[in-house]
């Protein structure tokens, strides 16, 4: 499996493929694959008659430096992991030069305030590092669909504004979130928990699933209180923000409306690593 470290050669890889009118899936990624990266590099195969995996940890859309350096990168184990799938599979591992030039910075985006929400509020820029990585990879890579996963369901419906923004002609494809046996949500950050820290990071996803079993009988209010207890009680756990809000707006709800969909979110911290999970509601 050869890894194009620049555009022009994985360009030049593509160029059959263009040709022939064959479809191009594309996995964008941060490296440290596990098995939720896995399962969309498996849908973006069965779908397309290629695939390219990006690995590229994004300066842009780090507002914390201390995540950025300890952000795990693991090139080797994710090429192990890619070449068990079978497909045309190919990686590009640009380098930050290679995909901004000389300008690492993000472009502005106004993502209709949906990039104002949740993680919006707590990681300033954060959507328009995203939205600026994402354009250039689009550019480079020219997919006709691309994959992410549901556990960034606020990144999705970023997206998707996003492309209708840059006008860029790809379809995105969102998938359900793969989970650890005991619920927690697959994370490149899990592989910086220890063993304690791993089991104690199920309560989010134990908290969402009660939040989604009351949804229905439960005000708003009272679900946002019991999650504030469930959390204080837990030493290890540290709650940024447990949030019940619309699909369509990701605006925060505190009544619920009959014909809305809604979905609860979280964001916690656990020995200095910050996860983030969600689900559906209603
Ligand atoms: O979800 C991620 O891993 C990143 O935000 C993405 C989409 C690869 C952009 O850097």
């Amino acid at each position: 499996m050869k890894i194009h470290k620049s555009s022009a050669s994985l360009q030049k890889a593509l160029l059959p493929f263009l040709e022939d009118c064959k479809s191009i899936g594309f996995v964008p990624t941060m490296g440290a694959l596990h098995k939720g990266h896995i399962s969309l590099v498996e849908q973006a195969c069965q779908e397309n008659e290629c695939v390219v995996v990006s690995i590229f940890v994004n300066p842009t859309q780090f507002n914390n430096s201390n995540d950025l350096d300890k952000y795990p990168r693991t090139l080797e184990g994710d090429v192990a992991l890619l070449k068990k799938v079978s497909g045309n599979i190919f990686v590009f591992f640009p380098n930050a030069a290679e995909l901004y030039k000389e300008n690492i910075v993000s472009k502005k985006y106004n993502f209709e305030g949906i990039e104002n929400e949740m993680e919006g509020k707590h990681r300033a820029g954060h959507f328009d590092g995203v939205g600026t990585v994402l354009d250039l990879l689009f550019r480079t890579v020219k997919p006709n669909r691309a994959y992410f996963g549901e556990k960034d369901f606020q990144q999705l419906q970023i997206v998707k504004k996003l492309v209708e923004i840059e006008k860029l002609p790809v379809e995105i494809i969102g998938s359900p979130i793969i989970r650890e046996n005991s619920g927690l949500a697959m994370s490149s950050r899990n592989k910086r928990l220890n063993k304690q820290e791993l089991e104690e990071a199920a309560l989010i996803y134990k908290t969402l699933s009660e939040v989604k079993g009351k949804f229905k009988t439960s005000t708003i209010s009272e679900l946002n209180k019991m999650v504030e207890t469930e959390f204080i009680s837990n030493s290890l756990l540290e709650l940024e923000y447990f949030e019940i809000a619309a699909v369509n707006t990701l605006k925060t709800a505190s009544t619920k409306n009959k014909n809305t969909s809604y979905r609860a979110f979280i964001a916690a911290f656990i020995g200095g690593v910050r996860l983030i999970d969600n689900i559906a509601l209603n």
